[in-house]
């Protein structure tokens, strides 16, 4: 069979977030992805991450496709959808499979993965991802990729990312009234966080936050694999609403005062600073002190950094993650993000913008972007995935691949071929 890699494929990463739906065309071959179009369209058809009004949904999708390709000039057919909202929950599971003393191949890997899948979920949710923690064989744990070794006894611990089965199949349904396949649905701070991390942040453990406009997604990576995910239930949204009811000014006004003159840190503003705010109902424009505006604000930053803390310290991660922590997301764009979440989490945060990807990436060059160039780069992978000679195969890959296929047992497994790419 042709390899897939040996020539370029289409890859189009469609990113539906509570503030714009955004499409990101990507041609993948050989040398990597270059980013050949995007449409961005603003949509109010989701609320906290959960598609709330399909008509509105279906609509921005719809506008965000046709300016993506017309800018791309290819025709979408197939997405990669991103899938968020406070109903997604991970948990740890751990599953095994006998391998009888000869080498463990990507077959066994699949086995023991389905094996760690094999957990009662509740008939309303669904298996989302199964993302490898680490592999024991016999008595040798912390193993990242076990191909290769021999033992009798293969164990992985993963991380099992869950979510209402509603929520996912709204979001197939809005792709497909547009008459688009889901290629498939992925964990959008899985997207994002793949499209900042360096592989160094990944191997020494990090936190990626993606603030967006109505959650705020936080992964945590440690050795390399993922280690939690979870969702807040509030983003830049929220922020906005502050601003409108603390100064008394529509939701429009405040949501450009934000990004004009916001900052998270009051402290960071000197005292003769002053802005104008428009009024509501006809009331006249006043003049206020730029520190009454980060007044307003610094407490719901606060509050985000706070959940987010606690709840990495709930997962014990929080003396593992040594590379500190990566902000993204649009509302990670205001003045003194960065210094604020230093100061509640107690590390070095840096911000994080899409990387590994060529063409025109100016288009895609804000952390807003993170999740649409995250499904691009995840689609590639699972090409990668379709042809494991064409990317990086060593002569070893080669034969335990050849083993593998001849396995009847042997399945694909995206999820694990992605781990490998990006390593
Ligand atoms: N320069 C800026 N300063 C402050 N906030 C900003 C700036 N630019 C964008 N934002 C905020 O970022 C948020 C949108 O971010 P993003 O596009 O990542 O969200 P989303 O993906 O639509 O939403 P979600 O991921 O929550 O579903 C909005 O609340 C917006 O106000
Ligand atoms: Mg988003």
């Amino acid at each position: 069979m042709k390899s897939p890699l040996s020539s370029s494929e289409i890859v189009v990463g469609l990113d539906l977030g509570t503030t714009k739906v955004t499409a990101v065309v990507g041609e993948v071959d050989a040398d990597g992805i270059t980013i050949l179009g995007v449409g961005n369209v603003p949509c109010r058809g989701l609320r906290k991450g959960v598609v709330s009004n399909i008509e509105w949904t279906v609509r921005s999708i719809r506008e965000a496709v046709e300016a993506a390709q017309t800018m791309a000039g290819v025709e979408i057919k197939t997405v990669y959808a991103g899938v968020a909202g406070s109903h997604i929950k991970s948990h740890v599971s751990d599953g095994v499979c006998a391998i009888s003393g000869r080498e463990v191949t990507r077959a066994d890997l699949d086995r023991v993965l389905e094996g760690a899948r094999a957990i009662p979920v509740d008939a309303d949710r669904m298996i989302l991802h199964a993302l490898p923690r680490e592999y024991a064989v016999d008595n040798q744990d912390g193993i990242r990729d076990p191909i290769g070794m021999s033992g009798v006894r293969l164990q992985v611990r993963v991380n099992l990312v869950t979510a209402a089965s509603s929520c996912v199949q709204n979001v197939i349904r809005c792709v497909e009234r547009c008459n688009l396949n889901v290629a498939d649905v992925v964990l959008e701070p899985l997207a994002s966080s793949d499209a900042v991390l360096s592989e160094d942040e990944k191997e020494i453990g990090v936190a990626v936050i993606d603030i967006g406009g109505g959650t705020t997604d936080l992964l945590l990576y440690v050795d390399g694999g993922i280690a939690h995910t979870s969702v807040l239930p509030a983003g830049g949204n929220n922020i906005t609403s502050d601003v409108a009811a603390g100064l008394r000014t529509p939701m429009a006004e405040a949501e450009r005062l934000k990004r004009n003159y916001g900052c998270a840190l009051g402290r960071m503003i000197s005292d003769d600073e002053e802005i104008e705010v428009p009024g509501v109902g006809g009331h006249a424009p006043r003049r206020v002190a730029r520190r009454l505006l980060s007044d307003i604000i610094e407490p719901r930053v606060e509050e985000i950094f706070s959940e987010a803390r606690r709840r990495i310290e709930e997962t014990g991660l929080l003396e593992q993650l040594c590379s500190g922590c990566v902000l993204t997301g649009g509302a990670a764009l205001m003045e003194g993000m960065v210094e604020c979440a230093e100061e509640i989490l107690g590390m070095p945060v840096r911000l994080g913008f899409p990387v590994g990807v060529k063409g025109i990436v100016q288009l895609v060059q804000g952390p807003q972007y993170a999740t649409g160039v995250g499904l691009v780069r995840y689609g590639a992978s699972q090409l990668a995935d379709a042809a494991p000679r064409g990317l990086r195969a060593t002569d070893e890959d080669r034969r335990i691949e050849a083993a593998a296929a001849a396995d009847p047992s042997s399945q694909k497994n995206g999820f694990w071929n992605w781990f490998r790419a990006a390593f």
